[in-house]
């Protein structure tokens, strides 16, 4: 154990006995092991970390002196508490520099203060609200041409040789160039720059020796010596544009704010802050899309999925793999006492892979709807401030060569280096290598037109969907049609899990389907459509239209309807067409041989769908309760027994599930599952409607909600990505925590009792009750 290991510390002696490990051993077998400079977390640290989140999500590291977080919630609860957890050690150099280092920082003034990522409070958000202008979405799109036209001209360079490698000649270049651009350097400056772009992964996140160590201080002498000469220069040109014009004119009207010697750091800082996160994550998205060749093919033919495909890239191969934090006082993590003085490592890479969060976390699934919830850019009030710029120019990167070389592929056998550090991951080259002869430009320069144009920010749900072919249409009972749908290219569909459903995609028309086939089965998804001439019309065009090989779209599968397979009994309803989640649950039940019954009610055995199959897999626990016949189903009578230990599931009619939420009233929380069919209503109507403004503590910021918005497209459009799905209540993605204030919940997910607690709302249809609403965003 090394000496700061913080048993050992005479003040924590009292918390010995709170700051053991869940293995009740306050530093255990694999925690004294971790290295995040050995192999295994180089190559891999979301791998390395696997045994952490499965038995010690917070665990102290004696060979590094830092308590390490791996779990997804966990990290959330550092990252959004920055006073108790402060960034201040964000940027400290891991391994010390020698004297002589500091010698020659000193001989040219170097004076770095503390900017943004690693100040604390009140500082920092005064300084992040001047300065954040410039980041909105809004603001971003004016520089979408000329980060295109930039990527066109790098692509240029090696279009016809055959084979690149990527790094070298693309993708370290890039981000600082349009970082410097962004800050409004002018382009001579920006030369000059570029020359002292300094090693900063290794100097600060590293082991690097003491030769490099001196011969990193030089060049952050020299930079800090031109940055000054160049804010000099910009200084003069009052009108200019860029972030850096900007600062300087917050400077002038805030010197108390955004003081002098603020922006010599802050123009050194972003450099930093922009130039290698961006080239480590570009490298490592194409090397896992290129690695996943079926992804890299899917993007080649549908670039508007390259928004989402990134975010995957993000959470799978981020390039900021691990963050850190220090203890303010003392504080419980994960039931973890951390120290007052402990320092966090969040490691990002593993949260990323937190399966309690992502489902089939090791997968990589560019169709993934919740992937841009990764940490890769941190999160809460420090969050990325540049993350949508850094977004547009990997779209960017990635559209040009999806149209230009999409028959690249990566060089086979090469080795993969990495610089040994703990925080920030990108191989050091990236060898590809395609056939000129093959480049579709040679044979059609319209190639080049018609890029395609990304909104900017996390990616639109809308975007996110999968081709599917229509292998088979099946006539399931009067009205109801079965459908079967495959990879167009005979590959593996996602895995689900009972109750999962798919939204179906075909030109305007988006319906949400529940899952109904055999779960093993990887190569087929089934749904079951009921025709419904009283509906909006999804259902009619499906019927009326759909047939055996056709292509169609998909969103999911996604599960809002979980089975909770832990409890003792089960008894699960159905009405009509909500037999297609209730079956696939029974056929889990019965796999997992636990007890359970099964009510199918329906007008009639000839409009009830899968009738058969129920009957022929679950004979022993179904009653048939069909109202032709006289036998109505009385759920007072079959809900008699429900017990502690019980659980309920039921998919049917609005009368139904009115009737059983009647009679659950008084069940203990936690029996009940039912999943609606459609909202009660999902208009906005600003005559009806009060604005509102809320506090986002996480964040630091306050926003008005107007009378005709709704709270998920306020956050949206301020950058706040909040995923949503079906943006009418029934789906439970726009969950956000909610600190203080009365709301309006309009949903149909939380239970009496969770509206009651007033802690948490769906932000695409609930609303203040009041004036105001404080959310933990
Ligand atoms: C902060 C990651 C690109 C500007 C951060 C943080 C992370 C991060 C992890 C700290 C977050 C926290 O403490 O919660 C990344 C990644 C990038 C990227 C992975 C590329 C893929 C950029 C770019 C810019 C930028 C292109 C600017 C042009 C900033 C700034 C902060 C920051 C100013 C400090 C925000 C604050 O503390 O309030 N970034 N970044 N980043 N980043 Fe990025
Ligand atoms: Fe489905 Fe809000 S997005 S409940």
């Amino acid at each position: 154990m090394s000496e700061g290991c913080p048993f050992r510390q005479p003040d924590h002696a009292a918390n010995h006995a709170t700051m053991t490990s869940p293995t009740g051993c306050p530093v255990s077998r694999d925690a004294a092991a971790f290295d995040p400079f050995g192999a295994s977390y180089q190559l891999d640290p979301a791998e390395a970390l696997r045994w952490s989140r499965e038995q010690e999500p917070v665990f102290f590291s004696p060979k590094l002196g830092y308590w390490v977080v791996s779990r997804y919630e966990e990290v959330k609860t550092v990252f959004r508490d920055n006073l108790t957890f402060s960034p201040a050690i964000a940027l400290e150099k891991l391994t010390p520099a020698p004297p002589e280092a500091a010698k020659i920082l000193e001989s040219y003034g170097f004076a770095m203060r503390r900017t943004m990522v690693n100040e604390d409070e009140p500082d920092h958000m005064e300084r992040r609200r001047l300065l954040m202008d410039a980041f909105l979405p809004e603001n971003l799109e004016k520089h979408e041409a000329w980060v295109r036209e930039l990527v066109r001209s790098y692509m240029d360079h090696f279009i016809d040789k055959g084979r690149a490698d990527l790094v070298e000649e693309m993708f370290r270049e890039i981000p600082m160039t349009v970082a410097l651009r962004f800050l409004g350097v002018p382009s001579e400056d920006a030369k000059e720059l570029r020359k002292f772009s300094v090693a900063h992964t290794l100097n600060t996140w590293g082991r690097p020796s003491p030769e490099q160590q001196l011969k990193i201080a030089e060049d952050v002498g020299q930079f800090w010596k031109t940055a000054q000469a160049i804010l000099d220069r910009m200084r003069e040109e009052p009108t200019g544009e860029g972030w850096m014009y900007d600062s300087i004119r917050m400077h002038n009207q805030h010197p108390d704010v955004v003081p002098e010697s603020y922006l010599r750091s802050m123009m050194m800082a972003i450099l930093v802050a922009a130039h290698e996160t961006t080239a480590f994550a570009t490298s490592n998205a194409f090397r896992i899309l290129l690695s996943n060749r079926a992804s890299w093919n899917d993007i080649c033919d549908n670039p508007t999925l390259i928004p989402s495909a990134i975010e995957e890239c993000l959470r799978a191969a981020g390039s900021v793999v691990a963050w850190r934090r220090i203890a303010t006082e003392d504080a419980d993590v994960g039931g973890v006492t951390i120290p007052k003085g402990g320092k966090l490592l969040l490691v990002q890479a593993s949260a990323n892979r937190d399966p309690r969060h992502f489902e089939n976390p090791d997968e990589f699934d560019i169709y993934r709807h919740n992937s841009a919830e990764h940490f890769t850019f941190g999160y809460g009030a420090h969050q990325c401030m540049g993350k949508n710029i850094a977004r547009m120019e990997m779209r960017i990167i990635l559209d040009e060569f999806v149209r230009r070389l999409p028959h690249i592929h990566l060089v086979e056998n090469q080795a993969f280096e990495y610089l040994p550090n703990t925080s920030f991951r990108g191989p050091t080259s990236l060898w590809v290598e395609w056939d000129p002869e093959q480049n579709p430009e040679r044979r059609n320069r319209g190639v080049l037109d018609n890029p395609t144009h990304f909104h900017i920010g996390a990616p639109i749900k809308e975007d996110i969907v999968r081709r599917v072919l229509v292998t088979e249409v099946e006539r399931e009972a009067e009205d109801v049609i079965r459908i079967d749908l495959a990879d167009p290219y005979g590959r593996e569909l996602p895995d689900w899990s009972p109750g999962s459903h798919i939204e179906l995609v075909s030109g305007e028309w988006r319906r949400y389907y529940s899952l109904c086939g055999k779960r093993n089965d990887r190569h087929r998804l089934s749904i079951a459509i009921l025709r419904e001439p009283e509906g909006r019309g999804g259902s009619l065009h499906f019927h009326d239209t759909v047939k055996p090989g056709d292509i169609l779209h998909i969103a999911g599968p996604k599960n809002h309807f979980h089975l909770d397979e832990t409890a003792e009994r089960y008894t699960l309803i159905a009405g009509g067409i909500g037999i297609t989640p209730i079956l696939t649950m029974a056929d889990q039940l019965k796999a997992l041989g636990k007890p359970y019954t099964l009510h199918y009610c329906g007008a009639g055995r000839r409009t009830m769908a899968f009738l058969e199959r129920a009957e022929r897999d679950h004979s022993e626990a179904l009653t048939v309760h069909a109202s032709d016949e006289g036998c109505r189903l009385d759920i007072s009578i079959a809900l008699s027994n429900v017990a502690k230990g019980d659980q309920v599931y039921c998919c049917g009619p609005e009368r139904m599930l009115e009737a059983l939420e009647l009679l659950a009233q008084n069940w203990p929380e936690g029996i009940l599952h039912v999943e609606h069919f459609s909202a009660r209503s999902n208009i906005l109507d600003p005559e009806q409607e009060h604005a509102f403004e809320v506090v986002l503590t996480d964040s630091n910021v306050t926003l008005q909600v107007g009378n005709d918005q709704t709270l998920l497209e306020v956050l949206t459009a301020f950058g706040v990505d909040v995923p949503s799905d079906c943006c009418e209540g029934l789906c439970g993605t726009c969950e956000v925590a909610v600190v203080e204030g009365d709301i309006d919940h309009r949903d149909l997910v939380l239970s009496r009792a969770e509206r009651a607690a007033s802690d948490r709302m769906m932000a695409c249809c609930s609303r203040a009750e009041g004036g105001r609403l404080v959310l933990a965003l």
